[in-house]
């Protein structure tokens, strides 16, 4: 038995955030965001929203849309570093919202890699026996970890997420496999320094922007690019296709230029290739639920085709996901 992706759906906030309306907060431009990442705007959180809101939308969609009751879900995954509170998880928040009694649920961190290594852990719940319908939320709220006073981190995120039902199939379309690495050595290129039980809230933790993601840029453009690239690649090989073999590779949304390099490492065609970091700019753990629920909305993803879904991020994380796609609503 495997588990099939039986429905997505997606949130993005209302909110339009331009590269224009960045050049009035840091200095920027829009040709530096755009030349460098690809980005020309981003969406941004209602005061209030945080990234349950946008998890229990897309759940609510994907609920309606395969007419399948809150109380009918067995297991619910969010993949997120900015969960609304530390505790209790986002995902209890999202079971008590929509009314899925009969689920237990968590919340997973992994970075970037949230959304692939939810879908890794749902689809092995399936697999299990003992779960009919799981279902895999990836999401974060990156403007409330952003320092607008860093720009070369503020021009790069949005705010977003996007969910999956899982189901057990027995035809041959679904999730064929996947592959998830960590390299924990690189945790001090990508990271919130404070705010956990390291370095508390304190006024000096604060005053000192600890509570912002940090970064080095250039070591995680470098192992993004080989690292989304690699995994897509033998994954390929253990389940003896090409990339010839793949219709759309859906990588995790960081940057145009880490996009463009992975597909060129894999020797992939632009037609083979889901981008929709323009608009929605990097949504960290929703990158990639997002851009499944787009191109199924585009029309880009029909029965029998082979969906490579790659992501690298804070960990190091990164891994890849090889799907049948079935059918999906
Ligand atoms: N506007 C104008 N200038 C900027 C900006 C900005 N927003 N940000 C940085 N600069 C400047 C720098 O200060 C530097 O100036 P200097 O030469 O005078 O010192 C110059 O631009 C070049 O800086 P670099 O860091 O070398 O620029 P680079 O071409 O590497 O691009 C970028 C920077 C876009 C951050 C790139 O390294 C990148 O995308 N890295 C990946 C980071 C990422 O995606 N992280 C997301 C989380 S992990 C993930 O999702 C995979």
């Amino acid at each position: 038995m495997q588990a099939t992706i039986s429905a997505v759906s997606h949130y993005l906030p209302d909110r339009v955030m331009t590269n224009a309306e960045l050049e009035q907060i840091v200095d920027t431009s829009d040709e530096w965001i755009q030349s460098r990442t690809g980005i020309l705007e981003r969406r941004v959180v209602a005061k209030g929203e945080a990234t349950s809101h946008m998890g229990i939308k897309s759940v609510e969609q994907i609920l309606k849309k395969s007419s399948t009751s809150a109380r009918e879900i067995d297991v619910i995954i969010v993949g997120t570093i900015t969960p609304d509170m530390f505790f209790p998880s986002t995902a209890a928040l999202v079971q008590d919202a929509i009314g899925a009694t009969n689920a237990w649920a968590f919340d997973l961190n992994a970075a970037c890699s949230g959304f692939i290594f939810s879908l890794g852990i749902g689809a092995s719940l399936i697999e299990s026996g003992k779960h009919k319908k799981v279902l895999v939320i990836g999401g974060d709220t990156m403007t409330s970890v952003l320092d607008y006073e860093d720009r070369a981190t503020c021009v790069l995120f949005g705010d977003g997420a996007g969910a999956v039902l899982l189901e057990p199939t027995n035809d041959e379309n679904g999730i064929v496999d996947s592959v998830m690495y960590t390299d924990g050595s690189g945790g001090n290129r990508l990271y919130m320094p404070a705010g956990g039980s390291r370095q508390p809230a304190t006024l000096e933790t604060v005053e000192q922007r600890l509570h912002y993601l940090k970064q080095d840029g250039r070591e995680v453009y470098k192992s993004a690019v080989r690292g989304m690239a690699d995994a897509a690649q033998a994954l390929l090989e253990r389940n003896n296709f090409s990339t010839k073999d793949v219709t759309l590779f859906i990588p995790h949304q960081a940057n145009k230029r880490i996009i463009d390099a992975s597909a060129e490492r894999l020797g992939l065609s632009k037609e083979q290739v889901f981008i929709n970091i323009d608009r929605a700019a990097n949504t960290t753990a929703g990158t990639i639920p997002i851009s499944l629920s787009e191109a199924v909305n585009e029309g880009r993803l029909l029965e029998g085709d082979l969906v490579v879904l790659a992501a690298f991020g804070a960990g190091f994380t990164w891994g890849a996901t090889l799907v049948r796609w079935g059918k999906c609503v």
